[in-house]
C-alpha cells in the first residue's frame, strides 16, 4: 500500500539517479584527456558517442524491438533477446552471454477467452466485453498479440452485484465503509487504474473482501486535453486496456523464489505457497466496455472527487438500477501460471587495466 508505493518510488529514485550516474560516468570516461597516445581516440569515442544519440536513431532502435509482440518467455522475446546480443557484439562488446531463469509466468487460455459479462435473472451472458483490442491500420498481419489480461490473476469465474470503488485506494475503501456505509464483502468492485500500483488495488479489494476486481482507464486519467484517440493522436483509444501484473512481491522476485536467483538450483516453492499471487480474479478493460459497465449502475452518487470524465453519474452501486435490477456482473477468467524459462542479455567490456576474468558463469 503507501509504504510500497514509496519503496516503488524510492526505487526509481535510485534507479534515475544510478543511470545519471552512469549516463555521467560513461561521459566523463570518455571525454577525460588520456595519455598522449590515447587522446586522439578518446576524443572521437566521445564524438561517436554523442553522435549516437539522436532522436532519430532511438525512435529506429526503439520500433525495431517494439514492432512486434514479445510477451515475457515467449519465443519472439528470445529472438529480441539474440538479437539485443548480436547487436551488442557488432557494437564491439567483447563477449555476450544469455543467462536464464526458470520463474513463474502468466498467460490467457488461447482457447477460453478472458472477459466480463452482464447476466440477467435466467443466467444468460445479454452484455460481454470485447476479447481483444481493436486493431490498428498496418498491423492486421501481426499475430501472437496476447489479449487484455491482468498476469497472476486467480481463475474462477464469481458472479454478484458491482462496487465502484475510485482508484481502490486504502483511503477509497474506508470511504466506502466508514463513511458511505457500502459493504465490499463478497461484492464484484471496479476501480479505475491511476494512483497506485494495480497490484496494491487488487489487494485492498480482497481486504475488503471483494471476490473479484475489473479494472479500466477512464479518460480522466488517461486522455490530454484536446488530444486525438491513437492512432490520430497519442489519447488511449476506448478499446485500450492497461495489462500487466497484478502481485504483491513486496521486492521477493519470482513468487516461487522470493529472495533467490530464480535457478534449477534454487529451492522452489509450491503453488500454494507461492508469494504476492492474488487470490481473486482480476480483469482489465478499455473505457468503452467500462461505461457500459457503469452506466446502469444504481445506489448514491459518490463525492465529486470520485468521478472521472465519462459522460455518466458514477453511482457506487451495489449493483445496477431500475430495470437492470436483476443483472449481476460474472467474471470469467482462464488465466494459467506457469514456470518458464527467460534470460538477461550480459554483455561484457574488458578493461584495460586489471581486466579480470570474463568468465561469468559462475557469477550468474
Ligand atoms: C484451456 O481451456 C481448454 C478448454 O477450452 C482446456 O481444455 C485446457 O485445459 C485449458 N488450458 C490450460 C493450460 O488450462
Ligand atoms: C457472451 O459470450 C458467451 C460465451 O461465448 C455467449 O454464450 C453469449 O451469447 C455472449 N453474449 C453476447 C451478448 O454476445
Ligand atoms: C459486510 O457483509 C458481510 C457479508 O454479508 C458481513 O459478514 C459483514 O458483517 C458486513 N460488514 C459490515 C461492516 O457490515
Ligand atoms: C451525456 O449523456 C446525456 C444523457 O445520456 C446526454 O443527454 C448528453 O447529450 C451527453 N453529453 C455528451 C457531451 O455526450
Amino acid at each position: 500500500m503507501a509504504s510500497e508505493d514509496k519503496i516503488i518510488s524510492w526505487i526509481c529514485r535510485v534507479t534515475v539517479i544510478t543511470a545519471f550516474f552512469l549516463i555521467g560516468f560513461i561521459i566523463g570516461w570518455f571525454a577525460r584527456p588520456t595519455t598522449v597516445n590515447h587522446g586522439h581516440a578518446s576524443k572521437s569515442f566521445l564524438r561517436d558517442f554523442l553522435d549516437e544519440m539522436q532522436a532519430e536513431n532511438i525512435k529506429h532502435h526503439l520500433r525495431k524491438f517494439t514492432r512486434l509482440p514479445h510477451l515475457a518467455g515467449t519465443q519472439q522475446n528470445l529472438d529480441l533477446a539474440e538479437q539485443i546480443g548480436a547487436e551488442w557484439m557488432e557494437f564491439g562488446l567483447d563477449s555476450v552471454e544469455l543467462v536464464p531463469y526458470d520463474v513463474l509466468l502468466s498467460y490467457p487460455n488461447k482457447t477460453r477467452p478472458n472477459y466480463i459479462s452482464v447476466v440477467d435473472n435466467l443466467g444468460n451472458e445479454i452484455f460481454n466485453t470485447s476479447l481483444a483490442e481493436p486493431i490498428p491500420e498496418g498491423y492486421e498481419d501481426v499475430t501472437d498479440i496476447v489479449p487484455p489480461y491482468s498476469a497472476f490473476s486467480a481463475k474462477g469465474q464469481p458472479e454478484d452485484e458491482l462496487v465502484y470503488v475510485n482508484y481502490g485506494r486504502t483511503e477509497d475503501f474506508f470511504k466506502l465503509e466508514r463513511e458511505l456505509g457500502i459493504n465490499c464483502t463478497g461484492k464484484i468492485v471496479i476501480a479505475r487504474y491511476g494512483k497506485i500500483f494495480r497490484g496494491n488495488k487488487v489487494k485492498n479489494a480482497m481486504l475488503a473482501g471483494a471476490k473479484g476486481i475489473v479494472l479500466f482507464s477512464d479518460p480522466a486519467d488517461y486522455c490530454a486535453e484536446g488530444v486525438e484517440p491513437y492512432p490520430k493522436g497519442w489519447n488511449l483509444p476506448g478499446g485500450g486496456a492497461q495489462r500487466g501484473n497484478v502481485l504483491n512481491l513486496n521486492g521477493a522476485g519470482d513468487p516461487l523464489t522470493p529472495g533467490y536467483p530464480a535457478k534449477e538450483y534454487t529451492y522452489r516453492s509450491s503453488m500454494e505457497d507461492a508469494v504476492g499471487l492474488p487470490g481473486i480474479p482480476v480483469h482489465p478493460i478499455g473505457y468503452d466496455d467500462a461505461v457500459l459497465l457503469l452506466q446502469h449502475m444504481g445506489g448514491p452518487l459518490p463525492p465529486d472527487n470520485w468521478k472521472g470524465s465519462l459522460n455518466i453519474s458514477y453511482r457506487l452501486g451495489p449493483g445496477f438500477m431500475d430495470r437492470f435490477k436483476q443483472n449481476k456482473v460474472r467474471m470469467n477468467i482462464h488465466t494459467n501460471n506457469q514456470v518458464t524459462r527467460i534470460y538477461n542479455v550480459i554483455g561484457w567490456i574488458r578493461g584495460a587495466v586489471e581486466p579480470g576474468d570474463i568468465t561469468s558463469s559462475g557469477l550468474f
